[in-house]
């Protein structure tokens, strides 16, 4: 190597090295913020907050220090913990500017309701042939898995992922689904991850495939393999729809998909969107809409188990408001004892316990109340730098004391029913979801729930339920296995 080229790599390498350890020796405003001590310079906090089983830190971490809290991430670099509501409202304010999109899309969503219905009732034909001689245990969260999958593909892209008919799901992309969180979610992804600014320039796609063709770590592989098929399934998707809209199909097509094509179909040349951008969107909405959804219709099938007078008022209330036919949009939207049970679960066990943020430039994040520093100094707001991780504190902020009250750690439906404490109103809590997903997961939620209490009655079975935490929480049977699935036993219910 000529001795222009080494200094040029030494240079390179030093100052990586430096970016690298350079927030070790730099003095940030953030050095004030309270927040739990550093285990690992490596890792930081890291290994604590994103162990599947990190209930306790995440508790610690939202009732000890304030409502701003500081993490230490790998190398120095110090994340913020947020769950005030003030701030939580300047963060997630991108969000507020999106109100336009509810209103199309609940009329949009009235229109699609009667497929959410024909998806609901092979749910319910299924489970009834695997209970028709007795009740048995079932694992829920495979089966709403799959229904939350097969609506979204039907009502979101006019695809059909599963019948609904076998033991388990043959379609490919369910099986990589399922496989993905758990393969992608890990402290070391977290590590990568911190990494992808550099890693995704580096070469062209082709080169970049390669080296991940020879990481030689098999977990590595099998997330490679797994990211193909919905890679690929999205593109088979979005193949179908240019098929059908060459058949002459397409101006029927009622799915979101559909209707976003023929919006960019409509769209001036410089503002279409590619391909390559639709097929991303496919992703994003199958996955936004499947694990959420399911994972919370598996914890409300959870807690009525638990709470079998709940269970029973619920499906007292669909009984009467169905008379044994599907209900109306409006009517289910509105009942009340279902609609406490969905806001409640919600609450406390949302199944993104924590939303990440980055800061793409320096800022202040307001405070409803001052909290203290760790010099002893009273802090208005907290100045945030350019480039700083905030991770957005949903479960710490559903379950602030201060907020929902003494009993914010119980699951109590009946809150919902009665004013809520003026403080929740008064901290006007921003929502952290999109509102087409919230709106769409709410129909979806009711409809199943609608289908499956009037047709089941839910216990606990034998097997122990774990929740694990996750970029979306799941549960499994026990803290040893990390297999995401939860069996309830299962009966028929019968009106008379
Ligand atoms: C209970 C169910 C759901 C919960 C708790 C939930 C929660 C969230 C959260 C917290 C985010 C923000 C993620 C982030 O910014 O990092 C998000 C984004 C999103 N959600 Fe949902 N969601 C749910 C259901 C759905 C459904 C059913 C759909 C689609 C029909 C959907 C579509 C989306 C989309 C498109 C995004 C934006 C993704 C992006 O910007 O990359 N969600 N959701």
């Amino acid at each position: 190597m000529s001795v222009l080229l080494q200094a040029v790599v030494i240079s390179v390498l030093g100052w990586a090295a430096w970016s690298l350890i350079r927030p070790l020796f730099v003095k940030s405003p953030l050095d004030r913020v309270a927040g739990p001590q550093s285990p690992s310079l490596l890792a930081g906090n890291l290994g604590q907050l994103f162990d599947t089983d990190a209930w306790g830190f995440h508790d610690e971490v939202a009732t000890r220090y304030g409502p701003v809290v500081k993490i230490h991430a790998p190398f120095g670099r110090q994340w913020l913990y947020v769950f005030d509501p003030a701030a939580l409202q300047s963060i997630v304010l991108r969000e507020q500017g999106t109100y336009d999109q509810i209103e199309w899309l609940v009329r949009h969503l009235r229109e699609l309701t009667p497929v959410f219905w024909e998806v609901a009732n092979r749910l319910v034909s299924a489970i009834s042939r695997r209970v028709k001689d007795a009740p048995r245990d079932i694992d829920v969260l495979e089966w709403m898995g799959r229904t939350a999958l097969e609506i979204i593909g039907q009502a979101g892209m006019g695809h059909s992922f599963d019948p609904l008919v076998e033991d388990e799901a043959t379609d490919p992309y369910t099986k990589a689904a399922k496989d993905y969180l758990p393969l992608s979610f890990t402290p070391e992804m977290m590590l990568v991850r911190q990494l992808s600014p550099i890693l995704t320039r580096l070469g062209p796609p082709s080169f970049r495939r390669w080296i991940v063709d020879h990481i030689p770590i098999p977990r590595t592989q099998k997330l490679k393999r797994v990211v193909d098929v919905l890679y690929d399934t999205s593109v088979k998707i979005v193949e179908e729809k240019k098929d059908a809209i060459a058949k002459g199909d397409y101006a029927a097509g009622k799915d979101i998909m559909s209707v976003l094509l023929k919006a960019n179909m409509a769209a001036e040349d410089s503002e279409r969107l590619p391909d390559e951008h639709i097929i991303g969107q496919i992703n994003t909405l199958l996955f936004a809409a499947t694990d959420t959804t399911s994972h919370v219709m598996a914890q409300v099938l959870e807690m009525l188990s638990r709470d079998q007078e709940m269970q029973e008022k619920a499906r007292r209330e669909l009984l009467e408001a169905g008379n044994g036919d599907e209900i109306l949009y409006d009517r289910l939207m509105s009942l009340p004892i279902l609609d406490a049970i969905c806001k409640e679960t919600l609450r406390m066990f949302p199944p993104t316990p924590i939303v990440m943020r980055e800061a793409f430039q320096d800022t202040v994040l307001p405070l409803s109340k001052p909290m203290r520093g760790t010099d002893g100094s009273v802090m208005e707001s907290v100045v945030v730098p350019k480039g700083t991780n905030v991770l957005v504190g949903v479960r710490a902020c559903n379950r602030n004391k201060a907020i929902w009250g003494e009993d914010a750690e119980e699951w109590k439906p009946e809150r919902w029913l009665k004013p809520l404490p003026k403080a929740v109103e008064d901290a006007s809590i921003p929502g952290v979801y999109s509102n087409l997903g919230f709106t769409f997961s709410q129909l979806e939620m009711k409809v199943i729930l609608a289908s499956l209490l009037t047709n089941f009655t839910f216990e606990l079975s034998n097997k122990p339920i774990h929740w694990n935490i996750s970029a979306i929480t799941f549960p499994s049977t026990g803290k040893d296995s990390l297999k995401p699935e939860m069996g309830l036993k299962v009966g028929r219910y019968s009106a008379e």
